[in-house]
């Protein structure tokens, strides 16, 4: 699986952080950015994560910002995109095997790095479980395209 990265200056620590222990279980990616801790807006680093996960070019994307709360917010706004924020272990399982989640999003200022690496791991691991869960992302997936124009 090849991951996209993305960060504003919230999120710049944990995301350099998870690069290494993504290099150590072999797993690629490529950094969209931030690149450094200069202050910087989420939308701008969200939404290209998003693209690009939508686009298919990136199976799944990671983002992270202060919260995690402006990320989702973003990247939600992508059609096709399923971002989650996940505080916990149990979240990140939830989100992929309930929600068929997309892209993890965490708080580089309230998750520690251990306990974002162990999110990282479980999201990585847990497979979407289909059946009834399929039926309520298929819904969720339906009331997008209600909206969608062009
Ligand atoms: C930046 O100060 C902060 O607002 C941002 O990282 C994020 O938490 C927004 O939701």
């Amino acid at each position: 699986m090849r991951l996209a990265l993305g960060a504003d200056h919230a999120g710049y620590e944990l995301k350099e952080e998870l690069k290494d222990f993504l290099k150590q279980k072999e797993i690629d990616y490529y950094d969209f950015g931030t690149y450094d801790t200069r202050s910087t807006d989420y939308s701008d680093w969200g939404i290209k994560v998003a693209e690009t996960v939508a686009k298919g070019e990136f199976e799944r994307g990671i983002l992270i910002c202060g919260t995690g709360l402006g990320m989702c917010l973003t990247a939600n706004k992508v059609p096709g995109i399923r971002a989650t924020p996940c505080y916990g272990i149990f979240s990140a399982r939830l989100s992929r095997q309930h929600n068929n989640s997309n892209i993890l999003v965490l708080a580089g200022r309230i998750t520690g790095k251990d306990l974002a690496k162990q999110i990282v791991e479980e999201w990585l691991e847990a497979e979407f479980k289909g059946g009834r869960h399929k039926r309520r992302v298929d819904k969720i997936t339906k009331i997008e395209n209600k909206y969608l124009r062009e």
